[in-house]
């Protein structure tokens, strides 16, 4: 029975456009991601990378076509989205801990669940130790850590990150990857990963999808089918890297 070897995707992005007046941003976009896949969209500065994020959330209205969630048009009141963005965000008021447990306290989780998740989301990322710290004491970096870690504890249907590492030098850049590859791959969460870094791209996604630049759209999908963890000085790493390097300089 073919059809049933192929389950319908997670998110579905069909016929996508983004205009604002004149100005086409985003030019019929189509693309599909896998439940439990992480998938990174790069593409120039300005193509629209975070414009699409804010219409997946909803901050922004869409000009036409739809993102889908299991099937439905996507509904940040119905569906669990998580965000992380390129400012590392906290709140100053709360500990590492409370904001790390914020997103599971909007999201109502139940208290038992909330501290059991908490202790165990802490632990996977090594922030026991600075649990109790305010995020005026800690380095910009600890505090993406913290947003990264809270936007995984929600157990979201998909987690939205915008460039979240582009702030950072190369050696947190690379220590922040090799995290965010574990949380994945111990969560089995659903990820959308944007950067304009293709090597960043090259070691997080399983696929890439590369954009063009305005009006933007879909220039090619890279599967990235290499082992973990991954290594950049691999030839055939290099290889990929270099293959959607040229997909970009093409234009
Ligand atoms: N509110 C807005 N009104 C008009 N143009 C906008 C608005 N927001 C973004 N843009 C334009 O949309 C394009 C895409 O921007 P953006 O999504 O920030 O790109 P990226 O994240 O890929 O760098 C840019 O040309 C930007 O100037
Ligand atoms: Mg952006």
């Amino acid at each position: 029975m073919a059809h049933c070897t192929t389950p319908r995707p997670k998110i579905q992005v069909s016929n996508f456009t983004k205009r604002y007046g004149d100005l086409t941003v985003l030019d019929n976009i189509h693309f599909d991601i896998r439940e439990g896949e992480l998938v990174s969209i790069v593409g120039p500065t300005g193509c629209g990378k975070t414009t699409f994020l804010n219409c997946m959330s909803k901050l922004t209205e869409t000009t036409e076509g739809n993102i889908f969630i299991d099937g439905e048009v996507a509904n940040p009141v119905k569906h669990n989205l998580a965000f992380v963005f390129q400012e590392p965000t906290a709140l100053p008021w709360r500990t590492v801990r409370q904001n790390v447990a914020y997103g599971m306290e909007v999201k109502k989780f139940p208290r038992d669940e909330l501290q059991k998740r908490l202790d165990y989301i802490l632990n996977l990322v090594g922030l026991e130790d600075t649990a109790d710290l305010y995020p005026n004491q800690i380095s910009a970096s600890m505090m993406q850590r913290i947003a990264v870690a809270r936007a995984f504890a929600v157990n979201p249907d998909l987690l939205l990150m915008d460039e979240p590492y582009g702030q950072l030098d190369v050696k947190l850049r690379f220590y922040l990857e090799d995290e965010l590859v574990k949380l994945w791959q111990t969560l089995k969460s659903t990820v959308l990963f944007v950067t304009h870094n293709i090597e960043e791209a090259v070691y997080v996604a399983e696929r890439i999808i590369v954009l063009t630049p305005k009006p933007t759209k879909v220039r090619a999908e890279v599967v990235v089918d290499l082992p973990r963890p991954r290594n950049f000085l691999d030839p055939k790493f290099i290889e990929i890297r270099r293959h959607v390097t040229d997909l970009i300089r093409w234009w």
